[in-house]
């Protein structure tokens, strides 16, 4: 396996292959086999890349797209940190804006693991667990410029939205700033604040599908903001309920 020079604040090794099924089995495989908290693996291309969702393909054309997955461990002397996905996501929409200015103000982060650019998906989170490894796979679409028809509506690249072409050496730079605010964001406590500035969709009406799957009874209301753990506040005509599973629907 090659490592990437890049800077990891984790003070772990960051490895890199060409294809993997899907870095979140490599990164499990790397953990069984004793990997460092913090060791991060990237590819060029996944061949079962996977999503949130029902176990829904992602999908990422060759060299043009970061796809990773860090490895952290909480062997009984730290606790899990509450809300770790969704902290992950505020340190990817902190760290796209570092390395395209321009979009500063545009990364969004739709509960509880979509980056958002502007009203369109650019980057998604699945975060695993088993004992006290837990797994974060990012998947950011950096340089594509054409999806799928069925995509074309929803979907986003840092590419489109900067209107200039992304070498693929660039996506190992928006790794190593997220690898900096991620390690400096599992340290701080003030991103519930940070993350409520970030809330797409906050204020505004929303409808929620509760659930596991998502497939559960529908809750309008108006999105409120974030709990202390992570989970989603919305206000609706009965009073204001907190869901730690389900997913936003507009
Ligand atoms: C989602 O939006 O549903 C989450 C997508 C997560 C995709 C990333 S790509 C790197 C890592 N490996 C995977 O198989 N999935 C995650």
């Amino acid at each position: 396996m090659n490592t990437l020079q890049i800077t990891n604040p984790f003070g772990a090794p960051v490895y890199h292959e060409e294809t993997v099924a899907s870095t979140m089995d490599t990164a499990r495989s790397l953990a069984a086999a004793g990997a460092a908290h913090g060791t991060v693996i990237t590819a060029d291309f996944q061949t079962a890349g996977r999503g949130r969702i029902r176990g829904r393909p992602w999908l990422m054309d060759k060299k043009i797209n970061l796809a990773f997955t860090i490895i952290l461990r909480y062997n009984g002397a730290e606790a899990i940190p509450p809300a770790l996905t969704l902290r992950a996501g505020l340190a990817l929409a902190e760290a796209i804006e570092d390395f395209a200015p321009a979009l500063a103000g545009r990364v969004l982060i739709k509960w509880p693991n979509d980056i958002m650019l502007d009203s369109k998906k650019a980057a998604g989170i699945l975060t695993e667990a088993d004992g006290a490894a837990v797994f974060i796979g990012i998947g950011v679409n950096v340089a594509q410029k054409q999806f799928a028809d069925e995509l074309r509506e929803k979907a986003a690249s840092l590419s489109l939205a900067l209107q200039r072409d992304i070498c693929a050496e660039e996506r190992f730079v928006l790794l190593e700033i997220f690898l900096g605010k991620f390690y400096r964001e599992l340290k701080g406590a003030d991103w519930k604040s940070r993350l409520s500035g970030r809330l797409y969709k906050m204020g505004e009406p929303v409808i929620f599908a509760e659930g596991a799957a998502g497939c559960g009874t529908e809750f309008h209301g108006r999105l409120a903001g974030i709990g202390d753990g992570g989970e989603l506040l919305i206000e609706g005509e009965g009073g204001a309920r907190s869901f730690v599973t389900g997913e936003l629907r507009f």
